[in-house]
């Protein structure tokens, strides 16, 4: 059997379309979505997502802010910077793009950035929400693997979903929204002990542990949706998801390839982030 193939570009075109049409709609009543981008420092693939970003908001037209600052900016100036952005009217929404340097400490910058234009979903109220299933801005990447899976047509209720991969943007909230969906979940990571025996019981197998090629056939399940949100950069340059995607997809149901799976819909999550919080900022 050889897999259907589950394009994220595609799907991200179509949300992006009608995106698009409500942007349009919005801007008609003067409500102009606004996206402030922090860059602090010269990462180079920081960058390239940077300007991503830029292109995406351009694209659906968003209004967009991107402050590029030294890689010597002090916490306390990252931190301004924030205040002032959290009290702009303009902007709805807020992404200091991580890794930041090593001075300046993560945790209190995404602390700092205002609750209803964390559109990353990761200041700590979002995350608690998140947990109780109340409504907040939902973290991209897992956003957009719940929306991948949507678009399989499988129902997620009452089936096994294993998830490899326990870190704060990816593997813990996808799990959680798993459950929002009614899976039974089991979470797997780099310490658990049989993993394929746990593997080859999911339904749903999303694969988030950082480790190119890590899952082969002998982890899935026949017929199994396998989401590879795994972004990793091989010695000779080329991109490779956390998944075998040649040996996968001949024993798999449908799986997302890498790049132009999960990859595509991140942007696209955040861009939908940045309209719900316009949305809600103007009633
Ligand atoms: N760096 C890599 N991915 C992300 C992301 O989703 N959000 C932010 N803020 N930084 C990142």
């Amino acid at each position: 059997m050889t897999a259907s193939i589950i394009n994220g570009k595609e799907v991200s075109q179509e949300l992006r379309a009608s995106m698009t049409a409500e942007v349009q709609q919005l801007s008609e009543q003067g409500v102009v979505p606004g996206l402030a981008v922090v860059l602090v420092g010269e990462d180079p693939a920081s960058q390239v997502y940077v300007r991503n970003k830029e292109k995406a908001c351009h694209d659906l037209g968003f209004y967009s802010e991107v402050h590029r600052l030294h890689a010597s900016t002090s916490q306390a100036d990252l931190l301004a910077l924030v205040d002032k952005l959290n009290k702009q009217e303009s902007i709805n929404g807020i992404l200091v793009q991580l890794p930041l340097p090593g001075h300046i400490e993560e945790k209190a910058v995404i602390d700092a950035i205002a609750v209803e234009k964390d559109v990353d979903g990761f200041h700590p109220v979002n995350v608690g929400n998140l947990v109780i299933g109340d409504d907040s801005l939902l973290p991209c990447t897992p956003a957009g693997v719940i929306e991948l899976i949507k678009r399989t047509g499988i129902e997620m209720s009452g089936k096994h979903a294993v998830v490899i991969g326990r870190s704060n943007i990816v593997g813990k909230p996808v799990s959680l929204l798993l459950q929002r969906e009614n899976a039974t979940v089991t979470m797997c990571h780099s310490r658990t002990a049989n993993m394929k025996e746990i593997t080859r019981q999911a339904d749903i197998l999303v694969v988030a542990i950082g480790r190119a090629n890590f899952v082969d056939a002998e982890y899935v399940k026949p017929g199994a949706v396998v989401i590879d949100v795994g972004m990793n950069r091989l010695d000779n340059g080329k991109l490779a998801g956390d998944v075998d995607f040649e040996s996968v997809k001949e024993v798999s149901g449908p799986i997302t390839p890498v790049p132009g799976g999960v990859g595509p819909m991140t942007i696209t999550m955040l861009m939908q982030n940045t309209l719900i919080a316009a949305k809600r900022a103007h009633g």
